[in-house]
């Protein structure tokens, strides 16, 4: 599966000694793209579980889609 995010930070986020989950005692950083306290993980990736391994989704609102992914390459590149 692959997921289409979009993130507007530009730069990284030091993690600080107060971001320690006081319960746990760890920092759960969220690799699925969908946290709302990202870079940390609340639980979203939860929404994934059934994502297909071939298809490409975006999340939007609360909805998930599944997209066409077009991959294009600039051969000018070479
Ligand atoms: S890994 Fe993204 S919300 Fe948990």
């Amino acid at each position: 599966m692959t997921r289409l995010v979009e993130l507007e930070e530009s730069g990284p986020r030091r993690l600080e000694p107060s971001d320690i989950d006081d319960e746990k005692g760890d920092i759960a950083v969220c690799q699925c793209g969908l946290s709302d306290s990202f870079p940390f993980c609340d639980g979203s990736h939860r929404a994934t579980r059934d994502e297909d391994d071939d298809a490409t989704y975006v999340y939007e609102d609360g909805e998930r889609r599944e997209v066409e992914r077009v991959v294009t390459v600039d051969e000018s590149d070479g």
